[in-house]
């Protein structure tokens, strides 16, 4: 159970910030909420340290963000931690961001479970190295049976190649007789994505200032809501993910359809 959580430095901060956590509860929150974790390089640039700096810094705050996802009672927080295009990255980078998921899980872990929280991966893990792997598999198993927040980290992650793998297991499939055409719907088509056992995002936020999806859940996040925020993810705080959710309040769904429906219930 998580009591009351100090973000600020001071109360009255504090209690501004804990009214408009309050307030949000009054309406639909987002069951899903993805982010795209952006501005680390420029984060550290902007103060004449390393980039690995700005990704030690983002890490810490998955933490302090995720704490508040799970506090809101959001269902599922997915973080693209690693694309697979990230591997484009010199090599020392790279090893750093391989070593951050047994850095963050050998801090944080022993608290996720005090908070029901539970790990899950989606992404490639032919290329991860076995150190990774080892400390986000030991994260899932130790994990699997809470029923809080899922923390689902994409790591090595791509959605065209998702895709494209899904159409080739279609076609597979249909070959031996498992699925014929007709059996080929939105809905069986998404289950053959790795998201398959998660509902599709509400809410996509993008840090940074920059306005694109760089080959993130192209297929999931057909209705989504998106908040591109300019603040940098490093610097992303409790403050923003609250104002990225009030934003979404006041958005009104319609998929497609005429009548506004406002967030979903
Ligand atoms: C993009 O910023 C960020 C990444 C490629 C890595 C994101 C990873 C983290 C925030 C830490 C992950 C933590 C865990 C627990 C797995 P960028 O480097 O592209 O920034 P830039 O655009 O400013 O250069």
């Amino acid at each position: 159970m998580i009591n009351k959580l100090k973000f600020w430095k001071t109360s009255k901060e504090n209690d501004a910030l804990e009214e408009r956590i309050n307030a949000l509860k009054e309406l639909p929150m987002p069951k899903h909420v993805a982010i795209i974790m952006d501005g680390n390089g420029r984060w550290a640039k902007k103060r004449a340290l390393p980039r690995v700096a700005g990704h030690h810094e983002g890490m810490k705050r998955v933490r302090r963000i995720t704490r508040l996802a799970s506090k809101l009672g959001i269902e599922v927080l997915t973080l693209y931690a690693f694309s697979t295009e990230n591997w484009k990255r010199p090599k020392s980078e790279v090893d750093y961001l391989m070593k951050l998921p047994g850095e963050f899980l050998g801090t944080f872990l022993p608290e996720l479970k005090e908070e029901n929280v539970r790990v899950q991966m989606m992404g490639y893990k032919d290329k991860l190295p076995e150190h990774t792997l080892g400390a986000v598999g030991k994260a899932i198993t130790e994990t699997e049976h809470n029923n809080g927040l899922i923390l689902n980290f994409a790591l090595n992650y791509g959605s065209r190649d998702e895709i494209v793998r899904a159409v080739k297991n279609i076609v597979h499939d249909v070959k031996k007789g498992k699925l014929t055409e007709k059996d080929i719907t939105e809905a069986n088509f998404s289950n053959y994505l790795m998201s398959h056992s998660l509902r599709d995002p509400d809410l996509l936020i993008r840090t940074s200032g920059e306005i694109r999806l760089s080959n993130f859940m192209l297929w999931q996040l057909a209705y989504t809501e998106f908040f591109f925020s300019d603040v940098l993810w490093p610097d992303f705080n409790e403050e923003n993910l609250v104002e990225a959710i009030e934003v979404y309040q006041q958005r009104s769904r319609r998929y497609g359809g005429l009548k506004s429906e406002g967030v979903e219930e």
